[in-house]
């Protein structure tokens, strides 16, 4: 149930008697970001008393390893004496500040950078100045004010946070999903619930076509917002020079199947049940990033999980470096994030990275040889 004054659910009910059920995506987009309520924007819901933790708050090595993984990328485009390093979605700004202190090591590259974050939550940015004090950021609403020059992006569990649209196939047809006032919703209680729409055309369209001929009853997600972002980026990084490298929960091919989901104090939640209190995510659909990307020009290299990622950058050796320089309980800490992060049972696998970026940039640090390296451009 959600609490007795959730303004964004009764204006989510109020939409949907005027309108209509409206689309999972539009649920979705309003429970993260709608300016009054929507879950990121008042709060921190990060850590062990918020809803979820993140890879650069369980290590410090995660951001540390992105920010080598940049200073490579900057002396593969040539070392330009002024490079913008954009992090989209940057959470409490923890990535970026041990990217940052990483990126020290090669002062040239240092002095080049200049930050931009590209985040919605007014909270969140209030937390991102504090922690980054001593930098000078430039804050985005989203990726349109970005300059039109070479970049290099960093994306952690932002992609996931982007809507997704839910189609189901029935015996004649593919139907979108979508979301309409439950019976037991009073005015002062409104409670929500799913339901099928009509037959949608544009569905087929959607769906790639590995899915289309799948049985009776298979759901579908399709985000729109993640191609589109993925689209801008690949466009800009082809057009203007540089690489991003993009974290996330997912699949490495399209899949079928629910994967909606709502977190809250670390704990599967109904996705409905309160708009704006719990963290909604689907997985990322690292297939469709790839063709979004090629499609705009530019080159990609993987996916591949987060342990080989991880492990080919240098974990072990700067986490041996750092036990070697920390106490017993430090150690076993630091050794604790490390497994957590590459463990097969925890997000070693399930979490994929991939990289994009100008056609002529060599392979970046950690990724395979991309289809093109290997002869023909990728298709
Ligand atoms: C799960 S958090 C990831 C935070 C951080 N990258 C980390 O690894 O700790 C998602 C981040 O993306 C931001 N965000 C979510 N949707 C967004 C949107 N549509 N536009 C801009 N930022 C968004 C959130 O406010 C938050 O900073």
């Amino acid at each position: 149930m959600a609490r007795p004054d959730n303004l964004l659910a009764e204006w989510l009910a109020a939409q949907i008697r005027e309108d209509g059920p409206m689309t999972v995506a539009d649920f979705m987009s309003a429970a993260l970001t709608a300016p009054q309520g929507g879950y990121y924007m008042t709060g921190d819901p990060f850590g062990a008393a918020g809803d979820f933790i993140t890879a650069p708050e369980i290590s410090q090595i995660f951001g540390e390893l992105i920010g080598l993984w940049c200073a490579q990328c900057w002396q593969a485009m040539g070392s330009p004496k002024a490079i913008n390093l954009v992090e989209l979605g940057p959470g409490r700004g923890t990535l970026m500040s041990d990217a940052l202190r990483a990126a020290a090591v090669l002062p040239a590259f240092r002095g080049a950078i200049r930050v931009h974050l590209v985040e919605a939550s007014p909270s969140l940015k209030e937390k991102q100045r504090d922690v980054l004090h001593n930098v000078d950021v430039t804050w985005h609403q989203d990726l349109t004010s970005l300059p039109e020059e070479a970049m290099i992006v960093i994306a952690n569990e932002f992609f996931d946070a982007l809507p997704v649209r839910q189609f189901e196939r029935t015996l004649r047809a593919w139907h979108e999903r979508l979301v309409t006032l439950s019976p037991l919703s009073t005015k002062n209680a409104p409670a929500f619930a799913f339901t099928t729409g009509a037959a949608s055309k544009e569905a087929v369209a959607m769906i790639p076509q590995t899915l289309r001929d799948t049985p009776v009853g298979t759901l579908v997600e399709i985000s729109p917002a993640v191609t589109q972002v993925a689209g801008n980026l690949a466009h800009r990084l082809s057009r203007y020079g540089g690489a991003a490298v993009i974290i996330d929960y997912g699949r490495a091919q399209h899949q079928a199947g629910w994967s909606l989901q709502a977190l809250r104090s670390h704990e599967r939640h109904e996705p409905l049940i309160a708009p704006g209190e719990a963290d909604l995510t689907a997985h990322v659909d690292f297939a469709a990033i790839s063709k979004a990307s090629k499609e705009a020009g530019a080159r990609v290299w993987g996916p591949v999980t987060q342990a080989a990622f991880l492990n080919a950058i240098g974990l072990r050796e700067r986490a041996d470096s750092l036990c070697a320089q920390g106490t017993p309980a430090q150690a076993r800490d630091i050794e604790n994030g490390v497994q957590r992060l590459i463990e097969s049972t925890q997000m070693g696998d399930l979490f994929k990275v991939l990289a994009i970026g100008h056609a002529d940039l060599p392979t970046p640090a950690g990724l395979p040889i991309s289809s093109a390296d290997r002869g023909g451009r990728a298709s």
